[in-house]
């Protein structure tokens, strides 16, 4: 049986891209690889209302109150959210995010309906210094029994800058990944500069189940080809 890739379009802070709402948008899921995109908060309404499938970048666990700036899971769950990012990189390093908060999002999301796609990875000294497994244990003890979520791997040194582990590498990291999780078939995505012309290295390795793409998937043209790689497996 052909296995079912996920393919997720994290735009971050940036405007919808160009062609998003064509016809034949990129972005449109056709069933595999599943297409999910994580517009800023301000796009996520109208994306829904053109039927993407439509995931939020961050979300908080608690129903309503004093939190200004954030939105309630429960609220895009009721506007048509499916997914929620939990624990990127960018919220640890920016807002601050500890993995017991991330911990909270997790379970928040499942109780409210969302699937949550929990983001792992280790930085570039964590790296040199072989603490990668040591860190991802650590980042993933909190959530390790849990079912229904996705993982994934993002090295936070090759978020958003060219550079990428081997598809080998990847696959390693993956299998030791997944050897700490209780649901064995939980889908373990690899994130970090993954672009048209690397994600078919990706998507052949057994261990990697899709890709959380962030720049290139601003680019209508190379999105299409990364969704056309996996397409071909
Ligand atoms: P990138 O971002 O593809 O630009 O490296 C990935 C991510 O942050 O999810």
């Amino acid at each position: 049986m052909a296995k079912k890739f996920f393919i997720g379009a994290n735009w971050k802070m940036n405007t919808v891209p160009l062609g998003w709402d064509a016809a034949d948008s990129p972005y449109i899921s056709t069933g595999n690889p599943n297409i999910v995109v994580f517009p800023s908060s301000l796009d996520l309404c109208r994306c829904i209302e053109k039927k993407l499938s439509v995931g939020a970048q961050c979300g908080r666990p608690e129903t309503a109150g004093a939190f200004t700036g954030d939105i309630a899971m429960q609220e895009l769950k009721k506007r048509g959210c499916t997914h929620v990012l939990c624990g990127h990189s960018e919220r640890r390093q920016h807002h601050h995010e500890t993995d017991a908060d991330i911990a909270l999002q997790v379970q928040g999301a499942l109780k409210n309906g969302l699937i949550p796609i929990f983001c792992i990875g280790e930085n570039a000294d964590q790296r040199e210094m072989g603490e990668t497994e040591e860190v991802l244990a650590e980042q993933l003890l909190r959530c390790a029994s849990v079912k229904g979520m996705i993982i994934a791997y993002e090295p936070v040194w090759a978020i958003g800058t060219g550079k990428t582990p081997t598809p080998k590498e990847v696959s390693e990291t993956h299998a030791f990944i997944r050897s700490l999780l209780k649901d064995k078939k939980t889908q373990i995505l690899y994130g970090g500069s993954v672009t048209g012309n690397n994600a078919a290295g990706f998507f052949a390795e057994e261990e990697i189940d899709g890709a959380l793409v962030g720049g290139a998937s601003l680019k209508p043209e190379e999105f299409r080809k990364i969704v056309a790689c996996a397409k071909k497996m």
